[in-house]
């Protein structure tokens, strides 16, 4: 559905006329195109404290192929690195370095944190650390123009290149919708990525959902990025399925994925195995708790979070999810801060955060498999056009991009866990909702 307000501010009048009334100016995002896939502009690394990571992450940054200038007056992208800041008095380094700047970043830039996990032996460095946090989703808040701001934390000990697929993301235009967020790397290696282009070429992929709405936008990312993609929906959506599988030249699979036998029709499906394992079809079935008949909330239950969990494990443990898989499954900011008429979905969403957090380490440890989770805010799909005009709009503007994001946008942000460089990425949840006010 078309987001007229943000049309309207891209016109004079409307931008003079809301200006006046003290109304929200979203600006149109940049997002990747195969045109314009990097950043439009130099890359400006900067350093607060004393950084033990200093010349592996130059070499990282050189990786991403933007430039990096240390003189540019309108960077497109900000690196501050901020691992060495480990009292409260090193913070005045991080005001030092980017205060003079920020105000020269180009629209749509990005800034990114580069922190390292807070210690829970040193409490100094701990609350350092953790002051970054307030910091970056502060300036998210402000800096306005499509730009963002996240922190990075990169452990000490990682591989080299470890952060390097979370920097592609980060610092391009693929992660127009994200803001405000903190990822925390592991150490473990990137498995090799031969065609940064075609990251995923040769690798198999099934996207749960993706006859419509952001599943097929999934389907269609990791087709882009190179992957042979499954895609696989209830049987009555058979037509969409079709039509998105011969568009991406793709493999439909008609299943419901509550379906007992499901793991294993999609093991059939996938002979030589699968690389990537997107969960992301979803239900709502809407009423408060006190209205809500137990077969609303069973529904939503099964289909969001119990076919989640039936169908990672019987993947694992039968081998299909081949050594090196990625699992990406698809949360919500209502599972994060609740909403109200959505007990069943919320605790559907929320059941994923836990299966994710507990699940991503050992998978890792025993089988090099990485699990992951979306958390999309308001995302305009057939979904959220079905919302109350007066709902729909708040979703839209409330949060610091001011407007809604798109299905692509959730799909840049699996492409980037799926693909093979990302093993250093294990058991996050990103939010992909342009910095949401709701679960902030
Ligand atoms: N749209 C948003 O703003 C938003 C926000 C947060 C989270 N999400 C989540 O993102 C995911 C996709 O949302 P969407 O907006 O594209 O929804 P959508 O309703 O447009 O698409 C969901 C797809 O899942 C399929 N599906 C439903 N039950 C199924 C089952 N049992 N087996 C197989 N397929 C099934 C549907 O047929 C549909 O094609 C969902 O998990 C949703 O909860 C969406």
């Amino acid at each position: 559905m078309a987001d007229r307000y943000l049309h309207l501010t891209g016109t004079a009048p409307g931008r003079f006329l809301t200006r006046r009334l003290g109304l929200p100016q979203p600006a149109p995002l940049r997002r990747w195109t195969l045109e314009t896939p990097r950043l439009e502009g130099p890359l400006l690394h900067l350093t607060a404290g004393d950084s033990a990571i200093s010349d592996e992450l130059a070499k990282v940054l050189a990786a991403t192929g933007l430039t990096v200038d240390a003189q540019a007056a309108r960077p497109a992208g900000i690196v501050l690195d901020a691992t060495g800041v480990t009292s409260v008095r090193g913070l005045a380094e991080v005001h030092a370095a980017l205060h003079p700047v920020v105000r020269s970043q180009a629209p749509g830039g990005r800034i990114v944190v580069i922190g390292t996990p807070p210690s829970s032996e040193d409490h100094h460095q701990a609350a350092a650390q953790q002051a970054l946090e307030g910091f970056v989703r502060s300036l998210g808040k402000e800096i306005g123009r499509g730009s963002t701001a996240q922190l990075v934390r990169i452990p000490a000990g990682a591989a080299p290149g470890a952060a390097e697929s979370t920097l592609r993301f980060l610092l391009s235009p693929r992660s127009a919708y994200v803001s405000g967020q903190v990822i925390e790397l592991t150490t473990a290696a990137p498995d090799p990525v031969a065609d940064q282009d075609a990251p995923l070429s040769g690798r198999t992929a099934l996207v749960t959902g993706a006859a419509r709405g952001i599943g097929a936008s999934v389907a269609s990312v990791l087709a882009r990025d190179g992957a042979h993609v499954i895609v696989l929906d209830v049987p009555q959506a058979q037509d969409d399925l079709v039509r998105t599988a011969d568009r991406l030249g793709a493999t439909a699979l008609p299943l419901d994925i509550t379906a007992p036998d499901a793991a294993a029709r999609i093991a059939a499906a996938a002979p030589d195995g699968l690389d990537v394992l997107v969960h992301n079809a979803g239900i709502t079935r809407d009423r408060r708790l006190a209205n809500m008949p137990a077969d609303r909330w069973a529904q939503v239950i099964d289909v969001n979070l119990d076919s989640v969990l039936r169908t990672t494990d019987e993947l694992l443990t039968s081998g299909t999810l081949n050594r090196g898989g990625r699992v990406v499954a698809t949360a919500s900011i209502a599972g994060i801060a609740g909403n109200n008429g959505q007990t069943n979905y919320a605790a559907s969403k929320a059941g994923v955060i836990g299966l994710v957090r507990s699940l991503g380490p050992r998978a890792a440890a025993e089988r090099g498999v990485t699990v992951n989770a979306v958390a999309p805010g308001f995302i305009e799909t057939k979904m959220t056009a079905a919302v109350p005009l007066f709902i729909r709009e708040a979703g839209r503007r409330m949060n610091s991009l001011s407007q809604g994001g798109l299905p692509v946008d959730v799909a840049e942000a699996v492409a980037w866990f799926a693909q093979p460089g990302s093993a250093a990425v294990n058991g996050q949840v990103l939010r992909v909702c342009g910095q949401s006010l709701l679960g902030a």
